[in-house]
C-alpha cells in the first residue's frame, strides 16, 4: 500500500521543506504502515532528502530522460536522480504525456532508463474524457500498457497509476465501482500479458483524491494505494489521506 504526494512545480524551497520536515515528523511518531513517496520538483530533491532524513518517507522524482548523460538542455537523467537520493520515479505522467508529447515508447524507454539504475518506476497510464464517454477506457489502457512497460519491468521495481485524465485537477473522479472495474482489468491485462504474477501487483488510483474520498477509494478490493496531486501540498490533506492507508493494515 502506496500513496505518493505528486508535488508538481508547486511551492518554494522554504515551504516545501518545512511541509516535509512536519509530515516526516508525523510519521516516525507514528510509523505508518503503509508506504510514503514524496516526488518535489526537481530543484529541491537533495533538500527534501534530508528533510525526510529521520523517518521512512521515501523520496521520488516526478520524471527522467531516457539517457544518462548528453546534450539534453533542461533534463535530468536517471542516475542523477540515484545520486541525490531517489528511490523512485514518476513515469508517464499524462500532464507529461500531454504537455511534452510523451510517447507510449518514450514513457517505455525512460523506464528502462529508471529501472538500470535500480530505481522502482510508477508508470501513470489514463484515458482522455472522451474515451471514457465512448467506454473505450479498457481498450485506451490496455494500449498503453502494452506499450509503456519496458522488458526490464517486473513485479518488484515497477508500480502501475491509474490516472483518467478527466480526472486529475477536477474534483471529479469516476464511481466507486468504476474504479474497481477498472483496476481488475488492469490487474488481469497485466497478468495475462505483461507479468505472470500480475495479480499480486498495487494497482495505485490517482485523479482528484482527497481526504474525504480516500477511505472509501483505498477500502476497494482492487487499489492498492493512491497518487495524490492537489491534497498532498497540505499537510493535514495528505496526511489523513496517509492515515487512511494505513488503517487497511488494522
Ligand atoms: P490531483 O492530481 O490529485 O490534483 O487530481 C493527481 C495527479 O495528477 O497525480
Amino acid at each position: 500500500m502506496l500513496v505518493v504526494a505528486n508535488w508538481k512545480m508547486n511551492g518554494l524551497r522554504r515551504e516545501s521543506i518545512d511541509r516535509a520536515k512536519t509530515l516526516a515528523q508525523m510519521e516516525s511518531t507514528n510509523r505508518l504502515k503503509c508506504d510514503v513517496l514524496l516526488c518535489p520538483p526537481a530543484q529541491i530533491l537533495s533538500d527534501i532528502r534530508y528533510a525526510i532524513d529521520n523517518s521512512n518517507i521515501f523520496l521520488g522524482a516526478q520524471d527522467c530522460h531516457f539517457d544518462f548523460e548528453g546534450p539534453y538542455t533542461g533534463d535530468i537523467s536517471s542516475s542523477m536522480l540515484v545520486d541525490v537520493g531517489c528511490t523512485h520515479v514518476i513515469i508517464g505522467h499524462s500532464e507529461r504525456r500531454i504537455n511534452h508529447s510523451e510517447t507510449n515508447e518514450i514513457v517505455a524507454r525512460k523506464a528502462e532508463a529508471a529501472h538500470q539504475v535500480g530505481l522502482n518506476t510508477i508508470i501513470c497510464i489514463g484515458e482522455n474524457m472522451e474515451e471514457f464517454k465512448l467506454g473505450q477506457t479498457v481498450e485506451k489502457l490496455s494500449n498503453q500498457l502494452a506499450n509503456s512497460i519496458p522488458d526490464s519491468a517486473n513485479l518488484n521495481n515497477t508500480m502501475i497509476a491509474y490516472e483518467p485524465c478527466w480526472a486529475i485537477g477536477s474534483g471529479s473522479t469516476p464511481t466507486l465501482t468504476e474504479i474497481d472495474d477498472t483496476h481488475k482489468a488492469i490487474l488481469e491485462f497485466t497478468k495475462n500479458n505483461i507479468f505472470k504474477q500480475g495479480e499480486k501487483m498495487d494497482i495505485l488510483y490517482g485523479g482528484s483524491v482527497n481526504e474525504k474520498n480516500a477511505d472509501s477509494i483505498l477500502d476497494l478490493d482492487h487499489v492498492g494505494g493512491v497518487l495524490v496531486g492537489g491534497a498532498s501540498l497540505i499537510t493535514e490533506k495528505f496526511w489523513s489521506i496517509c492515515k487512511s492507508a494505513d488503517r487497511k493494515f488494522k
